[in-house]
């Protein structure tokens, strides 16, 4: 999206409630005092301008967050298992440039099954999830606390697209290693990506690293369809904002009246996703009104794509040496093992 990354203050982080289980591991639940009408702020913004965006960071809600688990198995959405794929064939490498004993901080966490393998063969000092959803937070760190008693979690309840002072928790002589996987980074335009590897790499200092996941670019045709499934659940993914802002903000959208439109545009590298409005309408957003014409768009989402060259330079000019590409057998996506040069 053409959105300026706005690096505001710094969240202050607040304990929330502490469950210990001594002899184990503990889990400490951490939320970032972020503003509790920056959706309802970023919303109206997005809806004002032209054409209209929506946030995508505004998709994970619970109903989102568990559309998004489901579109992780869809066959089309080849992402999550071509990742899961390469962390388990290189993982011997990936735990050794980490670093056994490092503080794993992984950004818009949601166990997934490869955070585990990495968790299970690093034996991180301390693992740090930081997401954006209470229950999907919640949930994951719950089954991570159960499978591995032994790890010491914060979970932090926060927006990592905001400088989080995450400076605070950190272990004094573990190395800090972020874990940006699943692609996460393509949601930024490319100088957004660049600004924010550059303010991680501020965070993490000069001995930290970083492992980040890419989707390269191949055949626009696989790209179509990973967006485009059958069962259309990445359609109710994408109309699922448009509910959950009918019901944390008082909206009134009609979700019918908007239609689910992904493609790949090649010249920017990218997938889009649009709601497009079928036939014209105004819409209420509390006391705000806004007017759609029949085939205008809610640019809702940027899935930027790499060649491995182009993330590697994007990496380089924020400050980081690529040291490691790890990519799985058919080249589809690709981890990138990142220290502060
Ligand atoms: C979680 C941002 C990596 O861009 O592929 C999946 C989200 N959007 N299907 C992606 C998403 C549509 C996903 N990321």
């Amino acid at each position: 999206m053409a959105r300026k990354q706005r690096l505001r203050a710094a969240p202050r982080l607040t304990p929330r409630a502490t469950r210990r289980a001594p002899r184990h591991g503990s889990i400490r639940f951490f939320g970032a005092a972020v503003p509790a009408d920056s959706l309802r702020e970023e919303v109206i913004e997005g809806l004002s301008r032209f054409p209209k965006t929506l946030p995508p960071k505004y998709f994970y809600d619970g109903e989102g967050s568990r559309l998004f688990e489901t579109i992780c198995r869809l066959p089309e959405y080849y992402l999550t298992r071509a990742e899961l794929a390469l962390t388990r064939r290189h993982l011997e490498e990936i735990a050794r440039f980490a670093g056994r004993g490092c503080e794993l901080i992984e950004y818009g966490s949601g166990a997934s099954l490869k955070t585990r393998a990495l968790i299970r063969r690093l034996r991180p000092a301390r693992y740090v999830a930081v997401d954006i959803s209470e229950s999907a937070l919640r949930d994951a760190v719950r089954r991570l606390g159960r499978e591995f008693p032994w790890l010491e979690i914060l979970a932090v309840l926060g927006d990592f697209t905001e400088p989080l002072r995450l400076a605070r928790f950190r272990r004094r002589n573990a190395r800090p290693v972020v874990y940006f996987p699943g692609s996460t980074i393509g949601n930024f335009t490319p100088r957004d990506a660049r600004a924010f590897l550059s303010m991680t790499r501020a965070q993490v200092g000069g001995h930290g690293a970083m492992l980040v996941g890419i989707d390269l670019k191949k055949d626009p045709n696989l790209l179509h369809a990973a967006y485009n499934d059958s069962r259309g659940i990445t359609a109710r993914f994408n109309l699922n904002i448009l509910r959950r802002i009918n019901r944390e903000l008082g909206a009134d959208f009609d979700a019918q009246r908007f239609s689910h439109y992904a493609f790949y545009n090649v010249g920017l590298g990218r997938v889009e996703m649009h709601l497009v409005c079928l036939a014209p309408h105004s819409v209420r957003v509390g006391e705000y009104r806004f007017r759609f014409e029949r085939g205008e768009s809610i640019h809702t989402e940027n899935s930027c794509k790499y060649s491995l060259e182009e993330f590697q330079e994007l990496a380089a000019e924020a400050g980081f040496r690529g040291v490691r590409s790890w990519l799985d057998r058919r080249g589809l996506f690709a981890l990138h093992g990142l220290v502060a040069a």
